[in-house]
């Protein structure tokens, strides 16, 4: 075999991996027991009716999913209360980060961010050869600086990308400020993979700005992480350009039919957001009553939390977790923060308790 070497784009061969082997192999080969508190998964499963529906649709797994989704969409609409033409759907809400680079930039454009916010983004965006700028926010409390994007705008910047309710911090932005960003001649695309744990939503200005692209995903409050399914919120017409964009069929129908059942039993969904707002409301008071510690107060099913005594780092703290069976995130690096974080996935409540045990045991040797 001859070398294929100048067959590749040089930034993508250099470019590094989404997720380190080190942390795949614990978590799928190593140590699949471990309480998995990375990665902002739900403790309880998915629905039992959406359990059934996987095993009612095995039998037709042979066949094509309905490429316009229609039954999907219906269920979507219900859920949403927007009619199917504002409805697009997508293998996960990941699938439209990468839908919205290569559907909307030529090249040349700018994506502009409000770090700190989801990685992704930018990781997908140098794939695309698109630039990205930065207009971070600031601590301590990393509120929304509308001013400082609103100056960071150039005239190649075609994109602003808000995660509201935002990862890692778990704040929203305010409705006054996202309506300056909409007034700007620019795509706005609003992130709100975990709507269902705030309870609040911008999906109403989709009625006032024809910019307006809100992305949502079944993987956080629905348990969907492993069977895929995101969705988008906009305007018909973006809907209709956005949908010509996406792959021809971006679900699978077994997820498709699990995720109809999923959105139709709102009591489990009830019971999911009920059980992770105590257990976020245990994990920040247990977390602020450390010295040394504070726990962001969270619209999420995470806890951002910082460490300030002066010999302890998030690598560390992460590492000593990790021997006690518990997996959290360490922000080591992470661009938008400054300090040492880790993020804390708000899991069962045994596993909340057993990993605020290891942060204390840890802090005190
Ligand atoms: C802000 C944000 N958007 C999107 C995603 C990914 O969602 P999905 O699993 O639907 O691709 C995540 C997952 O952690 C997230 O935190």
């Amino acid at each position: 075999m001859g070398d294929v070497s100048h067959l590749l784009k040089s930034h993508i061969q250099e470019g590094k991996p989404y997720n380190p082997t080190a942390i795949l192999r614990l978590l799928y080969q190593e140590r699949p027991e471990y309480a998995r508190l990375m990665g902002n998964e739900l403790p309880y499963g998915i629905s039992p009716q959406a359990r059934q529906a996987i095993i009612d649709e095995i039998d037709n797994a042979h066949l094509y999913p309905d490429s316009s989704y229609y039954e999907l969409k219906q269920a979507l609409s219900t859920y949403t209360g927007f009619p199917d033409t504002h409805i697009v759907v997508g293998n996960g809400s990941t699938q439209f980060i990468d839908a919205l680079y290569y559907g909307f930039l030529n090249p040349g454009d700018a994506v502009l961010f409000a770090p700190p916010d989801y990685a992704p983004y930018r990781i997908r965006l140098d794939i695309y050869g698109g630039t990205p700028q930065l207009a971070p926010r600031s601590p301590p409390d990393y509120g929304w600086s509308v001013d400082h994007l609103i100056e960071s705008v150039t005239p190649e910047t075609k994109e602003i990308v808000i995660v509201s309710p935002n990862n890692p911090v778990g704040n929203c932005i305010p409705e006054s400020e996202l309506r300056r960003l909409l007034e700007l001649d620019l795509l706005v695309v609003v992130d709100e993979a975990y709507y269902e744990f705030a309870g609040t939503t911008h999906k109403p200005l989709i009625h006032e700005y024809s910019n307006l692209i809100i992305t949502r995903t079944l993987a956080k409050a629905f348990g969907f992480a492993g069977l895929r399914l995101g969705y988008a919120i906009t305007n018909p017409g973006l809907a209709a350009y956005l949908t010509k964009v996406m792959h021809h069929f971006p679900v699978n129908r077994i997820t498709a039919k699990a995720a109809i059942a999923a959105l139709e039993d709102t009591a489990y969904l009830d019971f999911v957001i009920r059980e992770i707002k105590k257990g976020r409301e245990y994990l920040e008071a247990a977390l602020n009553s450390l010295p040394n510690v504070k726990a962001y107060p969270s619209n999420t099913n995470f806890v951002l939390t910082k460490f300030s005594a002066p010999d302890a780092s998030s690598y560390d703290i992460t590492q000593q977790l990790i021997k006690a069976g518990i997996i959290v995130r360490d922000y080591t690096g992470k661009t938008g923060l400054d300090g040492q974080f880790v993020r804390i996935t708000v899991g069962t409540q045994k596993q909340n308790e057993t990993c605020v045990a290891a942060i204390k045991h840890v802090l005190s040797h």
